[in-house]
């Protein structure tokens, strides 16, 4: 697209900002909790909601297509021909479940506006990405042409670990066949800190049960004489770590890439240290493996946490009780050339050898998701950082992070194709949790930035 035509587009972002901003907060407002069993008319109304706002956007060939799970939404523009890429954009339309609902200073589900920024749940994770690559598109169909194939493929269970999107991609290869996919799901170091993501953690996730006694005992009457299985999960979990912080799994590091110390030099250069971490989480204290910075723990580290834990009374009051059972949500973010499949096998060989035989257990695997790394060489990543730049005047960052996308292994595996990965929430934006918000002068500059870069992909 000549110059000239690229200015009309920009023009078009900016005269178009209400109308923007109404449309992402219909799209919040639909409840879309892929968790939630009761919330599929949430899900189903989101997909239908991108599936129309894609045939309003001219695209072809848009369908709602059925997974044993969550719909994916396709559309595709390939008027630009066989001369020109295809890029595969991805989002994911469902969001994490709101609660503690009572945290929240406006209702998950009506977004409002408070200063430069409009709250709401999946407003930054990743709504408004989603929004921001549509209305980047919209820009540029309505001021000129586009000069790029477009694919879009839009899923509902990302943030349960996209469990049925790898068997969706596997089948429909002729359909997402691409060149590159451009993935928008990551985040900004800094609302001035234009950043590319080269690297993601994966993800391995498990409940673990351990039962001890039939039933619920009286604790004064059998406390002594059997082994209390909270107090058996608490000896296993504490047991999964050293002094060190490192994780003892047998065998857990033995795939772990090393950080080459080119590569810790770079990282170190990011303006990320450890009064960063501090500020953003509000901690006491930092903690983690002995040996490597807080931003390497993060990003090229594996790591073991534990998400929940459950078992016997926790309501108001006192209840001598001595629980049946514990439970315990644990899972790993995992790092290149780690496996989902493997730590399963680590943890059950873990559980074998440390389990004490007073009790019973259980693990089950939740979800998994394998760790990547993108090639930085490849041309449209130079594409994209010229487009960044021009936004934010300023060069962009590479980073790692330490969160998980699933479809990135996925696409690569199936398709043998690079994500580019990037994105424009900031570091408080809230994911995940109460007061999610998206700060609009940055969701604004995500739409000129993502113009750009389809506007430089169309001259090349
Ligand atoms: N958008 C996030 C991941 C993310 C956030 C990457 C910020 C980079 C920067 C994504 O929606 C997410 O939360 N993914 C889950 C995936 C999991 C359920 C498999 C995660 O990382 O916990
Ligand atoms: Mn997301």
């Amino acid at each position: 697209m000549p110059e000239s035509n690229l200015s009309t587009a920009l023009e078009y972002c900016q005269q178009n900002r209400g109308r923007f901003l109404e449309e992402l907060k219909s799209l919040i407002s639909i409840p879309s909790i892929s968790t939630d069993p009761n919330a599929r008319p949430g899900i189903q109304r989101a997909a239908q909601w991108l599936a129309d706002h894609l045939e309003h956007l001219g695209m072809k060939n848009v369908q709602i297509l059925p997974t044993p799970g969550h719909p994916v939404v396709y559309g595709e523009s390939l008027d630009a021909g066989p001369g020109k890429p295809i890029i595969l954009i991805y989002g994911h339309y469902d969001v994490q479940p709101a609660e503690p609902l009572d945290l929240w200073h406006s209702p998950a589900f009506e977004p409002e506006l408070r200063g430069d920024n409009l709250y709401g749940r999946g407003a930054s994770d990743m709504k408004g990405q989603v929004l921001a690559t549509l209305k980047a598109v919209e820009s540029i169909t309505k001021t000129g042409s586009l000069n790029i194939n477009l694919k879009f493929l839009f899923e509902g269970e990302e943030e349960i670990g996209s469990p049925n999107l790898g068997p969706f991609i596997a089948v429909n290869t002729e359909l997402l066949a691409c060149d590159f996919a451009l993935n928008p799901d990551a985040a900004m170091i800094a609302a001035d800190i234009p950043t590319i993501t080269y690297g993601l953690r994966g993800l391995a996730y498990f409940e673990l049960r351990i039962s001890g006694p039939r039933q619920d005992l009286h604790s004064g009457l059998y406390g002594g004489v059997v082994h209390n299985p909270a107090q058996a999960l608490c000896e296993l979990l504490s047991g999964m770590h050293d002094a060190q912080g490192r994780v003892t799994l047998p065998s857990f590091y033995d795939s772990v890439q090393p950080l080459s110390e080119e590569e810790r030099d770079e990282l170190r250069r990011l303006p990320i240290d450890d009064q960063y971490y501090l500020e953003q989480c509000g901690a006491p204290q930092l903690s983690g493996e002995a040996g490597f910075s807080a931003l390497e723990r993060v990003g090229a580290r594996p790591t073991l946490e534990i998400n929940g834990l459950l078992s016997g009374f926790t309501s108001e009051g006192i209840k001598t009780v001595l629980p049946a059972k514990a439970m315990a949500k644990i899972s790993m973010r995992l790092v290149p050339d780690q496996d989902p499949t493997e730590v399963h096998q680590q943890l059950v060989r873990y559980m074998e050898m440390n389990a004490p035989s007073t009790v019973t257990w259980e693990v089950i695997k939740m979800a998994g998701s394998p760790p990547s790394i993108t090639d930085r060489q490849m041309p449209a990543m130079e594409a994209l950082s010229q487009a960044l730049q021009e936004t934010w005047g300023k060069k962009p960052v590479y980073k790692r992070e330490g969160g998980s996308i699933p479809v990135v292994a996925q696409l690569s595996e199936f398709l043998g194709v690079d994500s580019i990965i990037t994105g424009f929430g900031l570091p408080d934006d809230n994911l995940h949790a109460p007061n999610e918000k998206l700060n609009l002068p940055n969701f604004f500059r995500s739409v000129e930035a993502l113009t750009r870069f389809f506007c430089i992909l169309g001259e090349q």
